[in-house]
């Protein structure tokens, strides 16, 4: 019998401890709300290495969880595997787009690369900005930016 391989998707931001997090959260509170869990593999990572294993920042958490969102995720660095292993690789921002594709091994697999952003309905934002030195209002636009650029998401590759 066929079976149907879930679609991979990678958010990738600097430190995976905030933007990215809370992008795989909310995609899959999407999935599990539409009841196509089984039909993704959702994951994050980090252009840089310094918070691998830690839990996502205790502000992210917090601002993620008043939205009823769950963040378990642990912090990781972008492999070159990522990219064979995924099918969507999402950037936050300008500089992780330039970093992945930088390291994307094959033509093919820099294919693969877009921007989270692109996928916005309501928004005009030019990329998720980095929330880690700001307050709490930087927070709330990271997710109300991420709620509805993984809805836009959701809809154009379901
Ligand atoms: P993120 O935010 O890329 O959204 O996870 C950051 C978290 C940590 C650092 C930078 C950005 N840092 O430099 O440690």
């Amino acid at each position: 019998m066929e079976t149907n391989k879930p679609t991979s998707i990678l958010f990738v931001c600097l430190g995976n401890i905030c933007r990215s997090p809370a992008a795989e959260a909310i995609f899959n509170a999407l999935i599990e709300q539409q009841g196509l869990k089984d039909h993704y593999l959702v994951d994050s990572a980090g252009m840089g290495g310094w918070h691998a294993g830690q839990r996502s920042d205790r502000r992210m958490i917090s601002h993620a969880t008043a939205r009823g969102l769950r963040m378990d995720h642990l912090a990781r660095q972008v492999k070159v595997s990522d990219f064979e292993r995924f099918d969507i690789i999402l950037a936050m921002d300008d500089s992780n787009y330039d970093e992945l594709q930088a390291l994307a091994p094959t033509v093919a697999s820099s294919l693969k690369i877009h921007r989270m952003v692109a996928y916005s309905q309501r928004y005009t934002a030019d990329h998720i900005p980095d929330p880690y030195y700001s307050g709490s209002e930087g927070f709330e636009l990271v997710l109300d930016l991420l709620e509805d650029s993984c809805e836009g998401l959701l809809s154009q590759i379901r």
